[in-house]
């Protein structure tokens, strides 16, 4: 009843009269009184004026289905949403439940991971709640040898999303979110499948959103940004997850069409690393090397010292800025 409530109080702009929601909800004035102040205890300040009725004022800055939802316009990505106050990993929390969901769209999201994970088996920083950590889980008909492609139309929803919300970025081939210099978002897609078959694909999305300098481990602190420390200033978890989630959906639903262009259109645009010279790091040697583009399959081509070319496929290597 709590949750019905505070979607009504959501949902209208202005004040909403007690007795309004008492008739909607089929309880009394009273019972809504008493939900009321549970919502307040639970850190919403709620403003409440005779004759007008409720109206939040200020909320309690959680990422939950509530807050997010209110920035939404997705069809299906997002509108199945769990929320926790803590988890492991958002990734490997989808691998445990996908099969029990058979359509796509579902977003897992919480305020802090204990163990979270990055690519090449790293671990990652979201023990604070001043981030995004979240994975989407998707069920696309399309063949196993397409979804490396994914990280790239996530990367451009994330461009697209920030770019919305006037941050300048730059996308790192293949999964890293670049501000001067700086990661500030990670991407690792997973994928389940039997044969040629995917069973589903797990999409995690790891942002840096409102910590401050000393919130980073002394091992990150030189590589690693939030969006508060380049941007000046706070920003609504809730609404930044929005604007990716519905990026990222008219991307992907474009991709599963067969139109890939747009997103790696984006993703060359806007990379961090096309024109510059970097390391390719292969069974653990370090090889220098020029890159050229991106190419349609939205493989990294690159071309090495002594003339020979290659087109970089995701997972296989990591690239480092010389
Ligand atoms: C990387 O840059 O190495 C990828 C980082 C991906 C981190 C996200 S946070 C949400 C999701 N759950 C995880 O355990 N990892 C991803």
């Amino acid at each position: 009843m709590k949750d019905k409530i505070l979607k009504l109080l959501y949902d209208s702009d202005d004040y909403i009269s007690g007795a309004k929601i008492s008739e909607e909800l089929g309880i009394s004035r009273q019972a809504v009184w008493k939900h009321i102040n549970t919502i307040r205890k639970n850190g919403y300040m709620i403003e409440s004026i005779n004759n007008k009725g409720y109206k939040i004022l200020a909320r309690p800055d959680l990422c939950n289905k509530l807050s997010v939802t209110k920035y939404l316009n997705t069809k299906f990505l997002g509108r199945q949403f769990i929320h926790f106050d803590e988890l492991d990993s958002t990734n490997a929390y989808i691998k445990e439940i996908a099969n029990d969901y058979t359509d796509e769209g579902l977003v897992v999201l919480t305020e802090k991971q204990l163990a979270g994970r990055g690519r090449l088996g790293k671990q990652w920083f979201s023990q604070n709640s001043d981030g995004i950590w979240m994975s989407m889980m998707l069920k696309p008909e399309i063949s196993i040898f397409e979804v490396s492609k994914i990280t790239q139309v996530v990367a451009a929803a994330m461009y697209l999303a920030l770019d919305e919300l006037g941050i300048s970025c730059k996308i790192k081939w293949p999964n890293d979110i670049i501000i001067n210099d700086k990661k500030i978002c990670g991407i690792l897609v997973e994928m389940n499948s039997e044969e040629n078959h995917i069973n589903y694909i797990v999409v995690g999305i790891g942002i840096n959103v409102n910590q401050n300098k000393n919130d980073f481990n002394s091992e990150i602190t030189d590589i690693a940004s939030s969006l508060k420390i380049e941007g000046g200033k706070r920003y609504d978890r809730a609404e930044v997850t929005a604007k990716i989630l519905n990026h990222f959906e008219m991307l992907y639903r474009e991709f599963c069409k067969g139109n890939f262009e747009k997103s790696r259109e984006i993703c060359e645009k806007n990379s961090y690393i096309i024109g510059k010279n970097i390391y390719v790091i292969k069974n653990g040697e370090k090889i220098n090397a020029t890159v050229k583009g991106l190419n349609e399959n939205g493989e990294l081509n690159i071309v090495y010292e002594d003339g020979q070319k290659e087109n970089l496929i995701y997972g296989e290597v990591s690239v480092r800025l010389q």
